[in-house]
């Protein structure tokens, strides 16, 4: 039985700050930003791109409407949380005009909350083989003005329908998660930013990555030669390349090496320029991969899926023959391409009004694209969301 991801998109907000200018303005090196954190750019969020917006604009171009009659379940991981109770789930099964017999929630374990919702939808479809389930993952990655984090934030949102007989990728039935109760980065209740010990959530981050991959090599007899790439959670495109170099040892031969890096290059390509999407980030890795490297069908690719706090995961899955034509490389390209760039006072402007939820739509919507959705209005606690037309 073969399942996995059918459909797969991405939405990013049309604003970005050129990062080589906030290292200006925050009197760095840019070199720190461009190359030792490894970010070139970073999208900066509209007010009224919250997560269920962006959640929904992700998805919207990818459901027929036979596929919204099929999907039973929708899941939001999400560490951008905007209630504590109500499901954003929930708002984006109507936003899309999924039908009603659904089962929608959220799930949360920092940036790795994707990766537990798309196996879970892989075991719940085993029995249904009619159904789909649509998995979002949804963020704001938020650290605060001229803080530590500053220059790892970013926003956007993936979208991707689990399915049977998927076309894009074939999820394996290996995996190894490792969970280990470390203090690395976490965001108490109330509290508007995370907090982050820097240095060690950079070590957590490795350390986890070894163990889920030292033991997953073990319990199913792999090697790095198994593999035609691996995509990595990436915070920031030096983080990753962090944990594959900590792999590529002397014992591994060079044409290993040089295509694991020139695959960890291809896929970390959009994240680049789109800066962390937390739960987001290793599917926006993926689809880079897939849109900027030269894969074939059968290849096979190795994911590691992080969140601090913290739960790593290494699984495996197959690429689909035929994958190229479920992708829209053009679209995504334009997206990106066509942002515009803000000063550093323009992106800090956007930053406090968001702290405030201040709704400006004529700064929030300048060159928007049609038809997207966006938060119109909050009255008596509650979100409102309309249509670009
Ligand atoms: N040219 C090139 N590289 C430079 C440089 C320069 N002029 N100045 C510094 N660097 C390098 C450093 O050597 C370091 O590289 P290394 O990690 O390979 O040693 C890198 O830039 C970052 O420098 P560092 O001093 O660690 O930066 P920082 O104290 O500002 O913190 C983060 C960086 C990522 C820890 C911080 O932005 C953060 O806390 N981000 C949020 C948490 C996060 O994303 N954690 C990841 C795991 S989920």
């Amino acid at each position: 039985m073969s399942i996995g991801i059918d459909k797969l998109n991405f939405y990013v907000p049309q604003f970005y700050v050129d990062m080589a200018e906030l290292a200006k303005a925050r009197d760095v090196d840019p070199n720190k930003f461009l190359i030792g954190i490894g970010q070139t750019e970073m999208a900066v969020s509209p007010v009224n791109q919250d997560i269920v917006a962006m959640g929904a604009n992700a998805a919207k171009d990818i459901l027929t409407e036979e596929e919204k009659e099929q999907i039973t379940m929708v899941i939001v991981a999400t560490e951008s949380a905007i209630d504590s109770a109500k499901a954003a789930a929930v708002q984006i099964h109507n936003l899309l005009g999924i039908q009603p017999f659904a089962r929608c929630f959220e799930m949360k374990e920092a940036c790795y909350a994707a990766t537990p919702a798309i196996h879970l939808a892989k075991d719940y479809l085993q029995s249904r083989p009619k159904e789909k389930v649509l998995v979002i993952s949804s963020d704001t990655a938020r650290y605060g003005i001229q803080s530590g984090g500053e220059p790892t934030q970013g926003a956007g949102a993936i979208a991707m329908l689990i399915s049977h007989e998927p076309r894009i990728l074939e999820l394996a039935d290996d995996s190894v998660a490792f969970t280990e109760d470390v203090y690395d980065f976490w965001r108490p209740t109330g509290h508007k930013y995370p907090l982050v010990a820097g240095a060690l959530s950079k070590d957590a981050y490795i350390h986890s990555f070894q163990e889920s991959w030292n033991e997953y090599a073990k319990r199913y007899d792999r090697s790095l030669s198994d593999f035609t790439s691996l995509c990595f959670h990436v915070p920031f495109t030096k983080m990753g390349r962090k944990a594959l170099n900590s792999i590529l040892t002397d014992e591994i031969d060079d044409e290993t090496k040089e295509r694991l890096t020139e695959g960890y290059d291809n896929a970390t390509y959009y994240n680049r320029y789109v800066g962390n999407v937390y739960t987001g980030s290793l599917y926006l890795s993926l689809i880079s991969l897939l849109e900027n490297h030269h894969l074939d069908g059968g290849d096979t690719l190795g994911l590691f899926s992080y969140g601090s706090g913290s739960v790593g995961e290494f699984f495996s899955a197959k690429v689909v023959d035929g994958y190229e034509e479920m992708l829209d490389t053009k679209a995504h390209q334009t997206m990106l391409n066509q942002r515009r760039e803000v000063s550093v006072e323009e992106y800090e402007t956007f930053f406090k009004r968001f702290d405030n939820l201040e709704l400006d739509h004529d700064t929030d919507l300048a060159g928007a694209q049609k038809g997207i959705f966006y938060l119109d209005k909050i009255e008596d606690d509650i979100r409102y969301y309309s249509t670009l037309n």
